[in-house]
C-alpha cells in the first residue's frame, strides 16, 4: 500500500515534470513542491550534480602548485588540486584506508603529500598512494589504494567537474556561447579574486533562478543593484536549456574626466552580460571581469553559495566601496531566497505566470527536465522505441 507521503512525493514529481517540460508560451513558477520534496532533491542530485558539468571553482584561484579547493558535491567529498606538474586534478578526497575525508574543505595548500588526519597514509598530489605507516608485515598493494580522479575541463579557467564515468565533452555543452562573448577579453582575466562563502536557508533552485532574473531588482535591489544595472535595462540575448544569456546597460557613473582617459570604446562595454551555466554557475561579465555566484544544495532546504570572481586586476586590488555594495546586495539576495523559501512550504497556495522578463527561468527549467525526467540518449537507443527508427540493435559492443 502506498502512504500518503509516497503519494505526496510522486504528485510532486508529476508536478514538477510537467512544469519543467512546458514550452514558453505556457511557462510558470515551478510547483513548490519541487522545492520541498525529499524525492525531487533526490533525482537532482543523482540525475544533475552526480552526472553533469558542475563548476567548482577556477584555474585563476589555484595559481600556485599545491593550491587546492575542497568541496562536497552531492555528497560527494572531492578535491581540486594543481598538482607540482602544474597539472590540474579533481581528485577524491576520502582515504582509501577508511574513508576520512582528507583535506579541509575550502581553499588550502597541499605541502609536499595529501596526509590523513587519521592514520597518515599519505597521497601525492595526483592521487597515488605513496605511503602507509607501521603497516606490519601487511604488504599494501600501492597501485590498488589510489584516490579516483574524476573528469575535469575548463572554459576560459573555469573548471567544471563531472562525476559520471563517461561524460560528453563540456564543449558541448557549451556550444555557441563564445560566438556572443567576441567584445570581452576572457583570456586577459589572469587574477582571482577575493571569494566569500555564505550558507542559505533555501532551496538551491530558488539561489539559482534568483541569481539568474533581473525582474526582482528594481524591487529588492532599490538602493543597489538597481543604482547601477536597472532591471528595465536587462534584456535576453540568447539561450535554452544548457546556458542562457542575458545583458543589461550599466549606468555610466565615472567622471568626466574618467570618459576623457578612456577614450572611444565600443558600446557593448556599457553593458554587462550575465552567463548561466546550470546547475551551479551565474555570473556577471563585464569589459573588467567576470564574477559569478556558485550555487550547490547542502540538501533540499540548504545551499551553499560561493562567490567570486576573475579579473586582469591582481587581487591585491581592493575596494572598500565596492566590497561594501556586493556584500550588501549580497545580504538582500539571502533574505528574499529564505523568506521564498518559507513560501515553498504551502501546501495550498500555487505558483502563477513567468512574465516576459523571466524568459531565462524557463531555460533553467528546461535544463532540469531533460535532465530529471527525459530519458537520455543512450537509454534510448536501448529502447523498443527506437527499433522503428534505427532496426534491431544487433551490435553486441553495447553503450559505446
Ligand atoms: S582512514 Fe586514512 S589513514 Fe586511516
Ligand atoms: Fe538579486
Amino acid at each position: 500500500m502506498t502512504s500518503s507521503y509516497d503519494r505526496q512525493e510522486q504528485s510532486a514529481l508529476q508536478d514538477y515534470q510537467r512544469i519543467a517540460m512546458a514550452p514558453l508560451e505556457e511557462a510558470e513558477s515551478l510547483p513548490f513542491s519541487a522545492y520541498r520534496s525529499q524525492s525531487a532533491y533526490e533525482l537532482e542530485a543523482e540525475t544533475v550534480f552526480r552526472n553533469e558539468w558542475v563548476f567548482v571553482v577556477a584555474e585563476q584561484e589555484l595559481p600556485n602548485c599545491g593550491d587546492y579547493f575542497a568541496i562536497t558535491l552531492a555528497g560527494e567529498p572531492i578535491a581540486v588540486i594543481r598538482g607540482q606538474d602544474n597539472e590540474i586534478r579533481a581528485l577524491s578526497n576520502v582515504c582509501r584506508h577508511r574513508g576520512t575525508p582528507l583535506l579541509d574543505e575550502g581553499f588550502g595548500k597541499v605541502e609536499k603529500h595529501i596526509v590523513c588526519p587519521y592514520h597518515a597514509w599519505a597521497y601525492k598530489d595526483n592521487g597515488e598512494l605513496k605511503a602507509a605507516p607501521l603497516p606490519g608485515d601487511i604488504n599494501i598493494d600501492k597501485d590498488q589504494h589510489c584516490l579516483p580522479t574524476f573528469f575535469i575541463e575548463s572554459w576560459h579557467g573555469l573548471l567544471f567537474v563531472n562525476l559520471s564515468s563517461n561524460p560528453e565533452p563540456l564543449a558541448k555543452r557549451l556550444a555557441g556561447i563564445d560566438d556572443y562573448l567576441g567584445y570581452f577579453n576572457l583570456p586577459s582575466f589572469e587574477n582571482g579574486f577575493k571569494s566569500t562563502t555564505e550558507y542559505w536557508n533555501a532551496n538551491w533552485k530558488l539561489a539559482m533562478e534568483n541569481a539568474m532574473e533581473s525582474y526582482h531588482l528594481f524591487k529588492v535591489h532599490k538602493q543597489t543593484l538597481e543604482t547601477v544595472t536597472p532591471t528595465k535595462q536587462a534584456y535576453y540575448i540568447a539561450g535554452h536549456s544548457e546556458w542562457t544569456l542575458t545583458g543589461g546597460k550599466m549606468l555610466d557613473t565615472s567622471s568626466k574626466l574618467m570618459k576623457w582617459f578612456r577614450g572611444d570604446y565600443p558600446e557593448a562595454y556599457d553593458h554587462y552580460v550575465l552567463i548561466s551555466l546550470p546547475p551551479s554557475f551565474v555570473g556577471i561579465l563585464t569589459y573588467e571581469g567576470l564574477s559569478w555566484i556558485q550555487v550547490l544544495p547542502i540538501d533540499k532546504d540548504h545551499s551553499y553559495i560561493r562567490s567570486a570572481g576573475i579579473s586582469s586586476y591582481s587581487g591585491k586590488h581592493e575596494n572598500k566601496t565596492e566590497q561594501a555594495f556586493t556584500e550588501a546586495f549580497f545580504a538582500e539576495d539571502k533574505d528574499i531566497c529564505e523568506r521564498v523559501h518559507k513560501g515553498m512550504y504551502s501546501t495550498l497556495a500555487k505558483g502563477g505566470k513567468l512574465v516576459s522578463m523571466e524568459r531565462i527561468l524557463v531555460d533553467f527549467h528546461q535544463f532540469l527536465g531533460s535532465r530529471l525526467f527525459e530519458s537520455n540518449v543512450s537509454d534510448f537507443f536501448q529502447s523498443p522505441e527506437a527499433e522503428r527508427f534505427i532496426g534491431k540493435n544487433t551490435d553486441s559492443s553495447e553503450g559505446e
